[in-house]
């Protein structure tokens, strides 16, 4: 009897909390077969490695969740951040075409200005305001205009309740420890659970969409004091948060930032 051949996915960024949400749902979808890459068997700033890894395994899919996601760092060492979410990323999409492999790679609200105040579609034109912001448009332009089959999902203030550090389990913790919260109240966005970004990645697989650029975010638009709030009640928890504004120096981030995501529905 011949062995059933599984397509596979690959998933970079293992230990980050998309990753580990990958992890924690993989079983619910056994017609594939699952392969989870640390930093060591996929490193950004070794892209030959990467290469390696990727003939070696062959994925019909490798979903992408490993990035310098530090917008702070991003700031002080911005050729750091575009070597990593740009330049790598144009490498990567050059060995998916060689491998024939699908490529789904992660980009962000960030990307924009900030300035709109409707929510930001695909048809949006970015024009990022941080080095993290450009490092992220450069490699998802690296995949919209090189990818022989590739997707980019930009999703926006992302959270894992159960893995990594975020903003959900730093308020949390926080508030269990009875730390004073003061929380921005002029930034805008769309916080979104690496839970529905799993969902829409295994929906846009299986269904498939074509390829091309969506966004994918939870529905509720919130400041961060807001969403701070709406934690604390989820969690059945009280404690005062002051609302506050973002210092002077801080790096820049876009006032308003919340993704439609009409695209990915129709
Ligand atoms: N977090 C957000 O609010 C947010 C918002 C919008 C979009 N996104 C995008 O969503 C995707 C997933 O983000 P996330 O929040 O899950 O990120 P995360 O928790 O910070 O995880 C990042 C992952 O990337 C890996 N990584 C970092 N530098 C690396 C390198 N040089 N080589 C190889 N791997 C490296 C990390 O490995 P180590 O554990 O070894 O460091 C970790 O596994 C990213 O593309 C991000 O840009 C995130």
């Amino acid at each position: 009897m011949e062995a059933s051949i599984k397509p596979t996915i690959l998933v970079s960024g293992a230990t980050g909390q998309l990753g580990k949400t990958f992890q924690h749902f993989a079983s619910q979808w056994k017609q594939y077969d699952w392969v989870f890459c640390q930093r060591n068997d996929f490193p950004l700033d070794r892209p030959q490695e990467i290469a390696k890894t990727l003939a070696r395994i062959h994925p019909a899919y490798c979903i992408n969740a490993a990035a310098f996601t530090q917008v702070d760092a991003a700031e002080t060492d911005p050729e750091l951040a575009q070597r990593l979410n740009g330049d790598a990323v144009a490498q990567l999409v050059q060995f998916c075409n060689e491998q024939n492999s699908t490529l789904i790679h992660f980009s962000t609200d960030y990307v924009f200005d900030g300035q709109q105040s409707h929510p930001y579609t695909e048809e949006d034109t970015p024009k990022p305001i941080n080095a993290y912001g450009k490092s992220k448009l450069s490699g998802e332009q690296a995949v919209l205009n090189h990818a022989h089959k590739g997707y980019v999902i930009r999703t926006s203030w992302l959270y894992a309740k159960a893995f990594g550090k975020n903003f959900y389990r730093t308020i949390l913790q926080k508030a269990k420890a009875g730390e004073p919260l003061q929380v921005v109240d002029d930034q805008i966005g769309t916080p979104t659970s690496t839970d529905t970004l799993v969902a829409a990645v295994m929906e846009m697989i299986q269904t498939p969409w074509p390829y091309g650029l969506y966004h994918v975010a939870d529905e509720e638009v919130h400041s961060w004091y807001s969403f701070a709030q709406k934690i604390l009640q989820e969690e059945g928890m009280t404690a005062q948060i002051q609302p506050t504004s973002t210092p002077t120096g801080a790096t820049p981030r876009p006032r308003f930032s919340a993704l439609g995501t009409t695209k990915k529905s129709t």
